[in-house]
């Protein structure tokens, strides 16, 4: 077992990767009080056995699969259930499932009783080596991704790569987004993608790669947990990446690759970005946006898109577009470009 500890003001975490960590680790934090595990409806059908044994006879709420189930109904009726369940001030939630589960879960967990322990247990590529770690919490409302939540950080987060056997070809391809975004982050990551960038599509080097994910994360929420920082470097590729998403309806992972994309060559055209690095990074993600299913997409409407950018909630001032960009091996600055710039470049980027 690997483990990388993550001491924010608010808390200190334990975050644990390995075959079997499950078995290892739940029989202590099954221990002495009442529980609950969220988890949704594909992981309850594909390892409901599973749970039975690893859970015992802790209630389990199983919530529908998908991102139109990240709600305050379903928020709602979690609460409710904990409730009826006469779950008190030191039970515990565990989140079973991808990112989905693990934001409702999480914020379940942070407005129960104003907090209860919570044990993040992600099933997907992309809560593996981004979303379990590092305490945001959210529902989507009023046709807006992630507006209402807390930034609650989960006691352990248990991390088995076995999990990832299960999942579909097409969610993998969805965690491909922020492994490619690690790499551009992180100095020791980027070597490692750049030398491997034909191996996408192997399962078994993808799993490699959700310990050097998880350290460069858990350093950046150590460093600045509630981003007003160095958090911010996180967002490389996001920005566009969500109005692309908006746009045009592809998954998230494969949106945040067509926005590293397109921010990286922003960024070598305003010259804030190394040439070589940047034209090596944009290697790594176009062999990552080739990994199957290969979506067929046509960017129309170039500039609707451009306006769903400048209407991201992390363009604060409101003035331009805000972008994380990387710009060399291991580094980022923040740029700020005019709207019909933004827009220009955007539109010769896709
Ligand atoms: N909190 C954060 O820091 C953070 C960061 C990035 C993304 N997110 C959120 O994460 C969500 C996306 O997460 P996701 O991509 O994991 O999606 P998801 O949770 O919807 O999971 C994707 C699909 O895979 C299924 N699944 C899960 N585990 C499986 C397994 N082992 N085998 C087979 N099927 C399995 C799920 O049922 C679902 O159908 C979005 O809502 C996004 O906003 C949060």
């Amino acid at each position: 077992m690997q483990t990388v500890e993550l001491k924010t003001p608010s808390m200190q975490g334990l975050i644990t990767i390995g075959e079997g960590v499950l078995e290892e680790r739940l029989p202590a934090l099954l221990q002495g009080q009442k529980n609950f595990v969220i988890t949704d409806s594909n992981v309850a059908k594909i390892y409901g056995e599973n749970i039975k044994d690893w859970f015992g006879d802790t209630s389990v709420y199983v919530m529908p699969a998908g991102e139109q189930s990240k709600t305050f109904w379903t928020l709602g009726d979690i609460l409710e259930t904990m409730v009826k369940a006469g779950l008190h001030r030191n039970s515990r939630v565990f989140a079973l499932g991808g990112g989905v589960v693990g934001d409702v879960a999480g914020l379940a967990a942070a407005t129960y009783m104003r907090g209860v322990s919570c044990v993040q247990i992600p099933t997907t590529l992309l809560s593996q080596v981004d979303s379990s770690v590092g305490g945001k919490t959210a529902v989507d409302h009023a046709g807006v991704k992630n507006i209402v939540g807390a930034f609650y950080q989960p006691q352990e987060v248990l991390i088995d790569p076995a999990f990832l056997d299960t999942l579909p070809q097409r969610e993998i391809k969805c965690g491909l987004g922020e492994l490619v975004k690690y790499a551009a982050l992180s100095g020791e990551m980027f070597d490692t993608l750049y030398q491997n960038k034909h191996r996408f599509g192997e399962l078994a080097f993808l799993k490699t790669l959700i310990l050097p994910s998880v350290r460069h994360k858990a350093k950046v929420v150590q460093a600045d947990e509630k981003e007003s920082g160095e958090r911010k470097s996180l967002n490389v590729g996001h920005t566009s990446g969500h109005a692309i998403e908006l746009s045009y309806g592809m998954s998230h992972g494969e949106c945040v690759l067509w926005g590293m994309k397109a921010e990286t060559k922003i960024a070598i055209r305003k010259g804030v970005c190394e040439r070589e690095y940047g034209e090596k990074l944009l290697e790594i993600v176009s062999c990552a946006l080739q990994t199957d299913p290969v979506e067929k997409v046509s960017f129309a409407d170039v500039r609707d898109c451009a306006y769903k950018a400048k209407a991201d909630k992390k363009n604060t001032d409101g003035g331009g577009i805000n972008l994380s960009v990387a710009c060399k091996k291991g580094a980022w600055t923040s740029i700020n470009l005019p709207f019909e710039e933004y827009a220009d470049c955007l539109r010769e980027s896709l």
